[in-house]
């Protein structure tokens, strides 16, 4: 591929899981293609499979069929272990449950992926990413003495502490209230912004979409419609 502008690159990707008659069809070929720096939003309804896609195009499931390439790694050459290589300081994700490590502290959680992709100075690093998503105070609590928006700070800190060609976020403000929400989403776009990081947003909000450029709806594991957000045709069609 491909112009380096392009940051997902995804053509007819299927995936199936399960054997025999348990076989699932889960994604039924799709096209998408995600420029630098933009930010989209992935609609749909429950099971439609925007979990799944966010799976394959952040290298944590393999594709059934199909050819992947983000930021510029072709997805289907690589084994596992070049697979976690190549999302290491490539790929963020944040999801909705945050998924911190219960027995790492704050900056613990930040300032070890940084030490896996081979920072010297993570500590440091971690502390000032903290110190963005506004947790300075709090860097040496552990995830349990912390509050739900407190805990997703600490997510966005750590995906964006690496400044990733992409962040993928699966619902990021699904367990948390309407306010906390808010400001959690403005925190996300600033980080996006200030990283120049292009951004994959899961959500089953439509308002929450529109704060996007792009809306990507899935049904039944197809992309039923890909347009500008508030635009007409960014609905979903069915
Ligand atoms: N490991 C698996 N084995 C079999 N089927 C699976 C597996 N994981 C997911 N599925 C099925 O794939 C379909 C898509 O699931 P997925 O989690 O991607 O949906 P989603 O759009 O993210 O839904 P939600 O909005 O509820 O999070 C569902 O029907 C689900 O049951
Ligand atoms: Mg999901």
């Amino acid at each position: 591929m491909s112009a380096p502008d392009i940051v997902i690159d995804a053509r007819d990707v299927t995936l199936s899981l399960g054997k025999g008659p348990a076989r699932v069809e889960i994604l039924r070929g799709i096209d998408l293609t995600v420029r630098r720096g933009d930010t989209l939003a992935l609609l749909g309804p429950s099971g439609s499979g925007k979990s799944s896609l966010m799976a394959v195009l952040s290298g944590l499931e393999r594709a059934s069929g199909g050819t992947i390439h983000v930021a510029g790694a072709d997805f289907g050459t690589l084994g596992e272990d070049q697979l976690a290589l190549a999302r290491r300081g490539r790929i963020g994700i944040i999801l909705q449950a945050f998924h911190l490590l219960p027995t790492m502290t704050a900056l613990e959680n930040v300032a070890v992926p940084l030490e896996l992709a081979g920072h010297a100075d993570a500590f440091a690093l971690a502390r000032a990413e903290l110190d963005a998503v506004g947790l300075r105070h709090r860097t040496g609590h552990y995830p349990m003495q912390l509050s739900g928006g407190e805990q997703q700070r600490v997510a966005i800190a750590r995906a964006t502490a690496c400044h990733p060609a992409l962040i993928f976020a699966d619902e990021p403000t699904g367990n948390l209230d309407a306010a906390t929400g808010e400001t959690i989403m403005d925190l996300l776009f600033a980080r996006q912004r200030e990283t120049g990081a292009t951004l994959v947003m899961i959500t089953h909000d439509a308002a929450l979409a529109t704060r996007c450029d792009r809306t990507v709806t899935l049904r039944d594991g197809r992309i039923v419609a890909d347009a500008p957000s508030g635009d007409p045709l960014s609905g979903d069609p069915a």
